[in-house]
This record gives structure tokens, C-alpha cells and sequence, in this order.
């Protein structure tokens, strides 16, 4: 009977320990992993306080490619005490196993401190604005760009309800943005959706929304998303063109210059992926926007090819550097000489 009880009691003691040890560890924590500077909050909490950095991938896609690991890692970087979400549709589709340890770049984002890997329902992150009753009627398999479409819609819901930035995932963050309610522009006059930020609930995001509803046209690219940002621009703003590298104002909105994330503009996206001799500070700038929708050929950081992206690859994503384009290298090196350490 004590011997019984001595086993029993040892086994809890196990029990106990192996769960601390669990919870010591954090490789695949998903959802619930929560920085170490913070209350035990979930995400949504966090990400109300209105200071979340914002991306969203509406493909089914959940192995993120080397770009997007280094945009959300460099935007991890620069912005350590907020919150950066990843908002992924295929995290939402049960159906699926969620992908794991195995693929690098998942493995990686989700073991950043401040990181987290959330699951985007659209139906339910459009109610109570003026997209649901879009979002419910619209049938997506016959929009030309529904995923454009899509993630134009939702950058707008989640900055409206959250509050805080929006980036896509084609752009390095390299410093802090010091705005609250912003535009980007990608030109005088013209303004991106790549890149954005306001403070929860703000009127023009609401105006943007009922806009997107009112003029919806699918089969115009960009017409829900850059254009619509413009045209609000020009109902919210009387705007000037931009004189040296000032930002524009108006009312609580600032409307930042074209060199702020735009200063390789799309024509000569191709230089990213140029050999560069200078490593030049793009001190006028909070982030680099790489254009990948202009990069149908595919081009991709090459180790030790000295190029800009791979430059900026090194400095401000140094994890994605060394874990996905270092790294499959590495392995095959391991391989062929397996007495090297
Ligand atoms: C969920 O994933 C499965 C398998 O990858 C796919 O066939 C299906 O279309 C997805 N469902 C939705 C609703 O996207
Ligand atoms: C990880 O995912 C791969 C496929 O993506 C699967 O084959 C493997 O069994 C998974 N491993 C674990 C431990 O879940
Ligand atoms: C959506 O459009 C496709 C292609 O035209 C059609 O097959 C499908 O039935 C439509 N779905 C709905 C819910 O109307
Ligand atoms: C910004 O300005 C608009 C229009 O004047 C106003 O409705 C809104 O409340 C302001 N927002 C903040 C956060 O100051
Ligand atoms: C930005 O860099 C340029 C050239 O590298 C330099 O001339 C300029 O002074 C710098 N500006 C600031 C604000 O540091």
C-alpha cells in the first residue's frame, strides 16, 4: 500500500516536472505564446492596445517564403515592445494540419518573442463594419484578383478595429515609423495601401470601408486599393505635390514622402537585386518596399552575391539570412563532410 502510494506520488512529481519543462520551452508555440514583458493577455488584447504591426497572407499559403520571413522578422526587430502579427487564412482552415517545426521559416516567426502566428477569418473580422454585407454576397472564385481584392479589405477592418500598422510583406522595416495616422505616398498626389497606420477607429479608415462597398470593381486592379486610399486622400485633404523631402499634413492625417518606403520606386525594382559596391543608410527611410508583385521572374537572395537585398537580408533580418538562405546550404555541406563539426 506505501509502496503504492510512493510509486503514485512519484509519478506526479514526473508529471509536474515534465510539464514545467514543456512550458520552459517554446518551438511551436502558436498561439498562446505571449512576450516576456507582458501580462498573460491573449494577442487580440495586445493587439487592442493599438500599437500592433499588422501583416496578412489571404493565399492558403503557410510556409512563408524568405521575403516574407524577413519582413515580419525585421519589423520583430525594429519594433521589440509591440506586438507583430501575422494574420494567415490557412491557419483558419481546420481542415489542414498546421504546419510545423519542420518548415524553417514557420518555426522560426513563431519562435520570436514577440511574433504571432494568427489565423485570419475574414467573415468574422468584417462584422460590425461595411464590408460584411460585401464579404457575404461577393463570390470569390469569380473575382479576378481576389486575393488582392481580399487582403485590401482586410488591411482596412483590422487598422480600424486594432489600431496600429499595416506592412506587406514585401517590406523591410529598417526604423521606426514615428506616426500615428499616416499614408504612404508613392508619389505626389498618389498614395500606396502597402503601407499605413492610424489609431483605432479612426473616421477615414470607416470612410475607406463604405468607399470600398460603394465603388467596388473588381476587374480595375488596385481600385480598392491604392486608388481608394487616394481617392479618400483627396476628400479628406487638399493636397500640395511633395517640395524637397517634407511630409504633407492634414488635419491629424500626415501623408509621408515617396523616400519613406519608396526610395527604389517600381520601374527600378530590379536594383534590389543589383551588386552593390556602397552600403548606402536610406536615411530618409522607415522601410524598404521590394515590389515583389513586379517580380515575375522570381528573383531571390543568392549567398555572397553581394547585392543590395542580400545586404539588407543580412542586416535586418539576420535570422531569416543565416536560417533560409544560408542555412539549406549548410545542410548539404554537413552532408557531404559529415566529420565536420
Ligand atoms: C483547406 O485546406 C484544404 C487542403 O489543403 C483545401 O483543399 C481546402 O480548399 C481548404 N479549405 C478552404 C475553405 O480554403
Ligand atoms: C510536420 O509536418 C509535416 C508535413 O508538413 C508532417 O509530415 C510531420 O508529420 C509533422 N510533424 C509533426 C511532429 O507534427
Ligand atoms: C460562384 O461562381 C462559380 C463560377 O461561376 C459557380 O460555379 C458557383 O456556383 C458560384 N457560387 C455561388 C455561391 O454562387
Ligand atoms: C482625426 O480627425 C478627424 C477629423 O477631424 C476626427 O474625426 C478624428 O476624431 C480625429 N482622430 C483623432 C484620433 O484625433
Ligand atoms: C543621409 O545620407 C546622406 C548621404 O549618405 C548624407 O549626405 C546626409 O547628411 C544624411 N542625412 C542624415 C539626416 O543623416
Amino acid at each position: 500500500m506505501l509502496k503504492e502510494l510512493q510509486i503514485s506520488l512519484s509519478l506526479v512529481l514526473l508529471l509536474a516536472c515534465g510539464f514545467l519543462y514543456h512550458l520552459t520551452l517554446r518551438p511551436h508555440c502558436l498561439f498562446s505564446c505571449l512576450p516576456p514583458f507582458r501580462s498573460p493577455q491573449g494577442p487580440e488584447e495586445l493587439l487592442r492596445q493599438g500599437h500592433g504591426i499588422m501583416f496578412v497572407e489571404t493565399s492558403e499559403r503557410v510556409e512563408p517564403p524568405p521575403l516574407v520571413s524577413c519582413a515580419v522578422e525585421s519589423a520583430a526587430k525594429i519594433y521589440p515592445g509591440q506586438p507583430v502579427a501575422f494574420f494567415m487564412k490557412g491557419l483558419s482552415n481546420t481542415t489542414r494540419p498546421a504546419p510545423n517545426a519542420s518548415n524553417p521559416a514557420f518555426s522560426l516567426l513563431s519562435a520570436l518573442g514577440n511574433v504571432f502566428l494568427l489565423p485570419l477569418d475574414m467573415k468574422r473580422l468584417f462584422e460590425d463594419t461595411p464590408l460584411f454585407s460585401w464579404y457575404t454576397h461577393v463570390n470569390s472564385s469569380t473575382q479576378r484578383y481576389w486575393l488582392h481584392v481580399s487582403s485590401d479589405a482586410c488591411r482596412l477592418a483590422l487598422i480600424w478595429k486594432y489600431g496600429g500598422i499595416y506592412m506587406d510583406t514585401d517590406l523591410i522595416s529598417i526604423r521606426p515609423i514615428p506616426e500615428e495616422n499616416f499614408l504612404a505616398a508613392q508619389a505626389s498626389q498618389h498614395s500606396s495601401n502597402g503601407v499605413f497606420g492610424f489609431l483605432p477607429h479612426h473616421p477615414f479608415l470607416w470612410g475607406c470601408m463604405e468607399n470600398f462597398v460603394e465603388h467596388y470593381n473588381s476587374d480595375i486592379w488596385g481600385n480598392q486599393g491604392p486608388n481608394l486610399m487616394t481617392r479618400m486622400l483627396r476628400v479628406w485633404c487638399k493636397l500640395g505635390d511633395f517640395r524637397d523631402l517634407s511630409d504633407l499634413r492634414c488635419l491629424n492625417l500626415s501623408f509621408l514622402h515617396p523616400e519613406r518606403f519608396y526610395p527604389i520606386s517600381y520601374p527600378e525594382w530590379r536594383r534590389y537585386y543589383d551588386v552593390w559596391d556602397t552600403d548606402p543608410s536610406f536615411n530618409s527611410s522607415y522601410a524598404l518596399h521590394l515590389w515583389n508583385y513586379m517580380n515575375q521572374e522570381g528573383k531571390t537572395v543568392v549567398r555572397g552575391s553581394n547585392t543590395l537585398v542580400e545586404k539588407l537580408y543580412q542586416k535586418h533580418c539576420p535570422r531569416t539570412y543565416q536560417d533560409l538562405i544560408l542555412g539549406p546550404e549548410r545542410a548539404v555541406t554537413r552532408e557531404l563532410s559529415p566529420g565536420a563539426k
